[in-house]
């Protein structure tokens, strides 16, 4: 059954060129639907080796971990999540990373009592994001630590892209929980602020009072200016400058990642999920050509099967905010007024090359005893992604059945095969109900070929880690990939629950790592 509903979605068959995001090529388009796969893939068992597991015909080399220097000055940041890679020629190219929330233990050394302001700041300095020029050589990818490798991190002054202040400021100090994110038609990359409630906590839109229950890294003691409205953005670098904005636009949430495509007459939409229990999924669409600033932000009511604007000309909208920006600030409350339907926590979105449909990886919402989480189809109006319309469909829901569970990071490769990730909570890894998952792992769905449509696990992450970030370099021979908060559960160094990648006594380090072999030079054709 659940095969059959994979290959249904997977639509190997009939494709209309109407459908096909306008920088999918032809080509690829055309080289996705003849390649048929031949190999057998043999898939590995969950486990809970505290070690990155891969299935046979893919081998995996550390490119950069957290705290190697990257240039004369700066190091690389903590747990790697998103990563983005821009070709610059054939063996060249600048990787993104992403970097989303310290820990104290391995980060700083906080133990408790008063937090230093050189703990603070090196917490701040270890998050944001790496720009990082890598070379290929001898068919393996390594750093150029010569070259202008950049640290966008929490104490970066980034102006926001709007034409009123937020909560007072032009600019905020820096960014963190940078979770996922998306590349840009234009060849900058979008670095998603997720769950910023963490660090300066969240405000109250009609009282103004700062709520840090949520626990905070005590950082606002040493920065008391900065406010929970700094945070919570869709931010833009570019990858050769570094220069960096806050696009308002986008709406203020947890977002996890951005997914961003050029209409053909230059205009863009962008999909982003709220990855908070019972939050939404919204798209933006541009005005203005190349706009992420001119332009509607629309949330999905899934009941009506449309996209609401949330916009002050509504006069519901109207009634409760005094102006677009004060909409943009509290989105979560502007949705909900315009009837947003309550989602599973939305993770990643892809546009699937073959289709063009709109994936979104909904990973689980256990107040709502929807422990395993689903891949949902969003199918705009005639194919037509400015559409204000949309039908969509639960794909395949995660659970012992299909053997995986809490899918979020989601990537095609140039076959058109489906890769994700997944991400139990460190806490819950090895309990029930996901006892039978082992470690995080990842996934790969092949579009073609005897197993079509069968979920096979090809990755198992080191204990307490998650895999993040799958990123195929465009001629498929090689998968970037984070491996995020190995020994996360460690209570001291004395008692260390990872000790990957070194292996050994080793503490733990995050690190990304480039997947290379003939398995996936096979899935790719
Ligand atoms: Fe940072 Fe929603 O994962
Ligand atoms: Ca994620
Ligand atoms: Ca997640």
């Amino acid at each position: 059954m659940q095969r059959r509903r994979f290959l249904e979605f997977l639509g190997t068959g009939a494709v209309t060129a109407g459908l096909l995001p306008p920088f999918i090529s032809a080509a690829t388009a055309q080289k996705s639907k003849v390649h048929e796969l031949q190999k057998v893939i043999t898939g590995i068992a969950p486990t809970r080796v505290d070690d990155l597991v891969l299935a046979e015909g893919l081998k995996a080399h550390r490119l950069v971990a957290f705290a190697d220097p990257i240039n004369a000055e700066d190091t690389f940041g903590f747990n790697n999540d998103y990563t983005a890679f821009i070709p610059k020629g054939e063996n060249k190219g600048i990787l993104w990373v992403n970097h989303e929330y310290p820990s104290r233990l391995f980060v700083s050394g906080y133990t408790g009592g008063q937090k230093t302001r050189m703990q603070a700041d090196m917490e701040l300095y270890s998050l944001g994001g790496s720009i990082l020029h890598i070379e290929r050589k001898d068919g393996r990818w390594e750093l150029d630590k010569t070259a202008d490798n950049k640290r966008i991190n929490g104490l970066t002054e980034i102006p926001f892209n709007w034409s009123e202040p937020i909560a007072g400021k032009r600019k905020a100090m820096g960014t963190f929980q940078n979770c996922s994110g998306g590349v840009t038609p234009w060849g900058s990359i979008l670095t998603c602020e997720e769950n910023y409630h963490h660090c300066y906590g969240e405000v109250d839109r009609k009282t103004g009072e700062v709520d840090e229950s949520f626990g905070t890294y005590g950082w606002s003691e040493f920065y008391p200016e900065n406010r929970p409205e700094h945070y919570g953005w869709v931010v833009e670098v570019d990858m050769d400058t570094g220069a960096c904005q806050k696009h308002v636009a986008l709406g203020r949430f947890s977002h996890e990642c951005a997914n961003i495509i050029e209409l053909e007459d230059g205009r863009v939409v962008v999909y982003s999920g709220d990855d908070k229990n019972s939050e939404h999924f919204y798209k933006f669409i541009s005005s203005e050509k190349k706009s992420l600033s001119e332009g509607t932000l629309y949330v999905a009511n899934c009941e009506a099967g449309r996209w609401e604007p949330l916009d002050i000309s509504n006069p519901a909208l109207a009634e409760e905010f005094e102006s677009q920006t004060d909409i943009l600030i509290f989105c979560r409350d502007a949705a909900k007024m315009v009837g947003a339907t309550e989602l599973d926590r939305p993770e990643d979105i892809e546009i699937d090359p073959v289709t063009g449909h709109v994936l979104v990886a909904c990973t689980n919402n256990k107040p709502k005893g929807n422990y395993h989480g689903q891949i949902m189809k969003f199918m705009e109006k005639d194919g037509k992604y400015d559409a204000l319309e949309f039908e969509f469909e639960t794909l395949l829901a995660g659970g012992e059945e299909t053997g995986f569970t809490c899918p979020d990071n989601l990537a095609f490769d140039k076959g058109g095969n489906l890769w994700f990730t997944c991400d139990m909570s460190g806490s819950a890894i090895g309990k029930e109900p996901y006892e039978a998952f082992g470690n995080n792992g990842m996934f790969v769905v092949p579009r073609s070929g005897p197993q079509a449509g069968e979920v096979i696990q090809v990755a198992s992450g080191p204990v307490d880690s998650e895999l993040t970030g799958p990123f195929f370099h465009p001629d498929g021979k090689t998968l970037f990939l984070s491996v995020q908060h190995p020994g996360e559960q460690s209570r001291s160094l004395d008692g260390l629950t990872s000790h990957w990648p070194e292996g050994g006594d080793a503490i733990p380090r995050p690190a990304v790592v480039c997947i290379e072999g003939p398995l996936l030079e096979a899935l790719n054709g």
